[in-house]
C-alpha cells in the first residue's frame, strides 16, 4: 500500500515538471519565436542619412501639393539635382547614382508609417494643428547610422510602426478632434 502511494505522489510531480516544461516552452514561443516568425525584416533600398541632408529644409523633400496631400518620400529628380555625378566615394552614393539615377528608376522606399487603404489620414489638418513630425514618425534629426529596420506582419502586410487606431483615437480625444468612424473611414 505504502508503495504504491508513493508511486502516485512521484507520477504527480512527475506530471507538474512536465507543466512547468511545457509552459517555459510556451512562453519562450510566444514571447521569442513567435514575434520573430510573425514579423518578416524589411530594409530599405539604400542608407539615406538625414543627418548628411541638415542643410536642406524638410519641406525641399518632403512638402504639400496643391492638392493638399503630402508629397511623401522625394522622387530621383529630387536627387538628381545634387547627384548626377558621385561626389563622395561612399558606396550608398554609388547605389544611388548607378542604380536608380542613371537607370531613370525610382528608388522604392519603405514607409514605416504606412496605413492600410481602409483608412483615411492626410497631413494637412496635422500640419494646421500644429503638430510635431514627432508625434508620428521617428525622429530623423536623432543622427541615425543606419535607417530602421522595417518590420513587416506577414498576415497582415502592417509595418509594426503604423499607427493603430488607439493612438489616433487617444490624440483626437484629447485635441477635440473628431472620433466619428467615418473620419477615418471613408
Ligand atoms: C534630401 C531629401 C530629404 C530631406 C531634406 C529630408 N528628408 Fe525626410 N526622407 C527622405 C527620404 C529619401 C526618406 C525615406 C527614407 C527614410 O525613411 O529615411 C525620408 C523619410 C522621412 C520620414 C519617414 C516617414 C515614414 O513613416 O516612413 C520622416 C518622418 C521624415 N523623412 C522627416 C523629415 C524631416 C523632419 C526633415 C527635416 C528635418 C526631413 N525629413 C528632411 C528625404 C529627405
Ligand atoms: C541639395 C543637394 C542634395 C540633394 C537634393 C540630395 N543630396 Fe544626397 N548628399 C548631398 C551632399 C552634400 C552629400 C554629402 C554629405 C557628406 O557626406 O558630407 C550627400 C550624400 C548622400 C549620400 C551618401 C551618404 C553617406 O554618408 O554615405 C546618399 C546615399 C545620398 N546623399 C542620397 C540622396 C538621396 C536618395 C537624395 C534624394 C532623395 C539626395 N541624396 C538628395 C546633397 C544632396
Ligand atoms: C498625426 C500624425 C502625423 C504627423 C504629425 C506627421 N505624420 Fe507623416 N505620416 C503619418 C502617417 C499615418 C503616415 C502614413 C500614411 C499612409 O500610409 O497613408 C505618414 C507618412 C509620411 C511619409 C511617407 C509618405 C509616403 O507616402 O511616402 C513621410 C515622408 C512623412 N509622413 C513625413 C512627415 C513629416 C516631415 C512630418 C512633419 C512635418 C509629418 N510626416 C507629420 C502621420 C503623421
Ligand atoms: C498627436 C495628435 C494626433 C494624432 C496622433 C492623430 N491625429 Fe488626426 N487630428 C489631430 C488634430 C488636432 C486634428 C485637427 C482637428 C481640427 O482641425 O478640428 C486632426 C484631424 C484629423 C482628420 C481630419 C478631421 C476632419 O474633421 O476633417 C483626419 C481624417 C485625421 N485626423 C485622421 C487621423 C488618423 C487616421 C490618425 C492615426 C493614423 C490620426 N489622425 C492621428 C490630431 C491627431
Ligand atoms: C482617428 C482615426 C480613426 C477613427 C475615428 C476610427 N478608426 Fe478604425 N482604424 C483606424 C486606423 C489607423 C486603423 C488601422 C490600424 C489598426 O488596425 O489599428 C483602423 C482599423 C480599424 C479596423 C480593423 C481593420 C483592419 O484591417 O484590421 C476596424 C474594424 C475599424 N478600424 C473600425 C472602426 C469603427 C467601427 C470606428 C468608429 C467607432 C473606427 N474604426 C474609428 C483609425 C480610426
Amino acid at each position: 500500500m505504502k508503495e504504491e502511494k508513493r508511486s502516485t505522489s512521484g507520477r504527480t510531480m512527475l506530471g507538474g515538471l512536465f507543466f512547468i516544461a511545457g509552459l517555459i516552452v510556451a512562453l519562450i514561443v510566444g514571447w521569442v519565436v513567435f514575434p520573430k516568425v510573425l514579423y518578416s525584416q524589411k530594409t530599405q533600398p539604400m542608407n539615406f542619412s538625414h543627418a548628411a541632408h541638415e542643410d536642406s529644409a524638410c519641406e525641399d523633400c518632403h512638402y504639400f501639393l496643391p492638392d493638399g496631400s503630402y508629397s511623401g518620400t522625394p522622387g530621383i529628380e529630387n536627387c538628381r539635382q545634387c547627384h548626377e555625378e558621385p561626389m563622395t566615394d561612399s558606396e550608398q552614393e554609388r547605389i544611388l547614382v548607378e542604380e536608380y539615377i542613371q537607370k531613370d528608376r525610382e528608388i522604392p522606399w519603405l514607409v514605416y508609417g504606412w496605413q492600410p487603404d481602409n483608412v483615411y489620414f492626410s497631413h494637412a489638418p496635422h500640419q494646421a494643428a500644429e503638430l510635431e513630425c514627432v508625434q508620428c514618425h521617428r525622429d530623423v534629426t536623432a543622427d541615425e547610422e543606419k535607417l530602421p529596420i522595417l518590420y513587416e506582419n506577414r498576415w497582415t502586410g502592417y509595418s509594426k510602426s503604423t499607427m493603430k487606431m488607439v493612438e489616433c483615437e487617444k490624440c483626437h480625444a484629447e485635441r477635440g478632434a473628431s472620433n466619428a468612424c467615418q473620419t477615418c473611414h471613408k
